[in-house]
């Protein structure tokens, strides 16, 4: 894609998202593999991993952090709270930072954004407090501008995130139940105006029931929602 100037940007199923920048930064979001139907099998994540961003501390988000961390070196990027909560499973290299705040890694700017979702950790006591859920703004020196909404409801403050950073690739959960649906991801992009959605938390398992397609025709022609398999890259 013209847009992405170099970057690649690929599904693993659910809301795993694997970005790898033109200048070799490789960035992996809510690595959920184990236990996740739809990671393709055949995939084979990258040894060197740099990067890995948490949205949340729900199972399907933090999923394999901690094995991936230790084995690629990555440093585990999330909220203060849940950083701290992996930093107790023995990772050293993490980065606790919150709402509105911006870490540079390597050549990405990244922006830790609002989401309207839970947050909590399975602990050995239960579940623990990680504190809040957020989505990430990744601006990409030379490059394109993303958005990984994380879980999230619709929330009038998207057309801030569009206003601050103009995102081109909005990454936004369709599935519905546990987070917005269809209807509500097509209100969320009339909000972002990104000039491509990659749908994201939908199929994974039979409660989350909304598709590609409803996005798709909600929006009409006025913006482009990507068909991925799992395993592709846009
Ligand atoms: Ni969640
Ligand atoms: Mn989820």
């Amino acid at each position: 894609m013209d847009i992405l100037k170099g970057t690649r940007v690929t599904w693993l199923g659910h809301s795993v998202v694997l970005v790898e920048t033109a200048a070799g930064t490789r960035i992996l979001i809510d690595p959920f593999i184990t236990g996740n139907p739809k990671y393709p099998k055949s995939f084979k994540l990258p040894a060197k991993i740099d990067y890995i961003l948490l949205t949340h501390g729900h199972g399907d988000h933090v999923g394999d952090t901690v094995q991936i961390a230790n084995q690629s070196g990555a440093t585990v990027v999330a909220i203060y709270e849940l950083a701290d909560f992996v930093a107790q499973q023995g990772l050293e290299k993490t980065i606790g930072m919150n709402l509105g705040g911006t870490v540079r890694l390597g050549e990405v700017a990244v922006t830790m954004t609002e989401a309207k979702h839970s947050s909590g950790a399975h602990g050995a006591t239960g579940t623990e407090y990680v504190g809040i859920a957020a989505g990430y703004v990744l601006e990409i020196e030379g490059g394109a501008v993303l958005y990984h909404a994380g879980d999230t409801a619709v929330f009038g403050d998207m057309r801030l995130i569009y206003e601050l950073y103009r995102p081109q690739i909005a990454m936004l959960p369709i599935g519905g139940h546990y987070t917005m649906g269809p209807r509500e991801a097509a209100m969320a992009v009339r909000l972002l105006e990104p000039n491509l959605v990659l749908p994201l938390h939908f199929g994974t398992f039979p409660p989350l029931t909304g598709t590609p397609s409803e996005l798709q025709e909600l929006l009409g022609s006025s913006v482009k929602v990507a068909f991925l398999e799992p395993g592709d890259s846009l």
